[in-house]
């Protein structure tokens, strides 16, 4: 075996939360490419069955779609449980659904904030929580890699996006705390902090904020999710066995300047 098979995830079995579209999608297909069988977790279950579908066909590794809300607790261990059930067991978790708000501080009513805490911080943990669950049962080295954001650890502008920088933060750090509890099992748990990428997220933005967010990144230009994978891959694979805990941030060097 050479030194770049530890790159391989060839027979991980993955499961990518907010896999039906965007990042998630994209990272999903080059695990895939990588050897992984993946399983889409979603709130979209038709739109999660075509990528899994297109997966195995394009892959010839196994895939599925699973209708998963990541706010809920019930149907995070379902979802895992009828992974576990189709695949026979699970290797890695990229827990990457997340929701964003722009709206200023001062309108943003509880319900709103309660919104963006519950899908980005609260459905992370569950589906971290779960995952370890099943690692630690088959005394599994298991690996998670949390979707942050560069809003973690700095602030956006001009929009006004309180509720998601305050969970993005949350995530890098629960991230850490992850990692320090669980070492004793060996599960590792990552972090990645994507600056603007395009997506069906930030496709939805008004054009004159996103000429705004070019002038202030030092690449000139969005990034792209494939542009991620690489680093997703990396944290997920047996390439990076002595990391846990961190996080990499993958901005076009947004947060350096
Ligand atoms: N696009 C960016 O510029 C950017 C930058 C930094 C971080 N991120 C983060 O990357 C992740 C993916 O973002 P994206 O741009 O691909 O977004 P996206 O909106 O294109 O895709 C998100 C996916 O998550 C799913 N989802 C939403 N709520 C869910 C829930 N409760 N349960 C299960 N699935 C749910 C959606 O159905 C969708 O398929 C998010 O966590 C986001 O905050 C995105």
């Amino acid at each position: 075996m050479g030194f770049m098979d530890r790159f391989s995830l060839k027979g991980k079995k993955i499961i990518v939360t907010g896999g039906a579209q965007g990042i998630g999608k994209v990272v999903a297909q080059a695990m895939a490419d990588d050897g992984a069988d993946i399983g889409i977790f979603d709130l979209k279950l038709e739109a999660a069955r075509q990528v899994a579908d297109e997966i195995s066909a394009t892959y010839g590794v196994q895939a599925g779609a699973y209708r998963c809300d990541v706010t809920s607790e019930a149907d995070v261990a379902a979802a895992m449980d009828a992974f576990v059930g189709d695949f026979g067991t699970l290797d890695g978790v990229f827990n990457n659904a997340g929701i964003c708000m722009h709206k200023d501080a001062l309108d943003v009513t509880g319900a709103d904030w309660n919104k963006i805490v519950d899908v980005n911080l609260n459905g992370v943990f569950y589906v971290a929580r779960e995952a370890a669950k099943r690692f630690i049962q088959e005394g599994k080295k298991g690996a998670i890699v949390n979707t942050a954001s560069m809003s973690g650890t700095i602030v956006n502008i001009p929009q006004k996006q309180c509720s998601y920088n305050a969970t993005k933060a949350g995530v890098v750090h629960m991230t850490k705390s992850l990692a320090v509890e669980w070492a004793q099992y060996g599960i590792r748990v990552n972090s990645i902090s994507p600056g603007y990428i395009w997506t069906e997220m930030t496709a939805s933005t008004d054009p004159a904020m996103r000429e705004a967010w070019m002038n202030m990144i030092p690449f000139g230009r969005m990034g792209t999710p494939d542009e991620l994978a690489g680093g997703v891959i990396y944290l997920m694979s047996d390439a990076a066995t002595y990391t846990s805990g961190a996080d990499l941030i993958m901005d076009g060097c947004f947060t350096v300047v």
